[in-house]
């Protein structure tokens, strides 16, 4: 958890039973609507990981992208999206994963950093995990070296975060 985690809790809103009856979903629009919680939120990921010496930030689409984009620019690495089925133009490779409310599909350009590389992997939310996971495993795969993975909110009751740390990842998350 990090300083700002409970003011960025207080910004983020649930909406109880969508997009179906029994999700409480976690709304992080109103965070994005105040301009002093999202550069604290920006903050807070540049103050733990502007030392870790990263070359990319890897982002999950597509909430990923809106803390990936700035984290990437801060820290001055590069950004590599990791994409939701057929939205990447080139080679690809790709991971299947099951969500809270779906299955899905993640995909990664197979040139999109160097083997060896040192990668930061960003959401907004963690929940069963399998997101985040997948894309960990594509990381993996592709020769990157996954230096943690990182989200502005953890649901830990579902059990998500510590199923990726038992597959060998570090887990940051702001508030939970
Ligand atoms: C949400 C969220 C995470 C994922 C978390 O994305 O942004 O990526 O679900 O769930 P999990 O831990 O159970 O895998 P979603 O697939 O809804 O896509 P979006 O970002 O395009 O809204
Ligand atoms: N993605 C998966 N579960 C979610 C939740 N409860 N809130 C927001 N995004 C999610």
């Amino acid at each position: 958890m990090s300083i700002y985690g409970d003011y960025i809790k207080s910004v983020i809103r649930t909406v109880p039973d969508w997009p179906q009856p029994g999700v409480n979903f976690r709304d992080i629009t109103p965070l994005l609507q105040n301009s002093a919680a999202f550069r604290k939120l920006i903050d807070s990921f540049v103050h733990r990981y502007q030392e870790l010496d990263l070359d990319a930030i890897a982002a999950i689409d597509a909430r990923g992208f809106i803390v990936g984009a700035p984290l990437a620019y801060e820290l001055g690495c590069s950004f590599v999206p990791v994409r939701k089925k057929g939205k990447l133009p080139f080679r690809t490779i790709s991971e299947t994963y099951t969500l809270e409310y779906g299955e899905a599909e993640v995909e990664l350009h197979s040139d999109a950093f160097k083997p060896g590389d040192r990668i930061l992997i960003v959401d907004d939310l963690i929940a069963t995990g399998g997101t985040m996971l997948a894309a960990a495993k594509l990381i993996s795969r592709s020769g990157g070296q996954v230096v943690e993975t990182a989200t502005i909110v953890d649901l830990p009751d579902l059990g998500g975060s510590a199923r990726i740390h038992e597959a060998g990842y570090n887990v940051f998350a702001v508030c939970s």
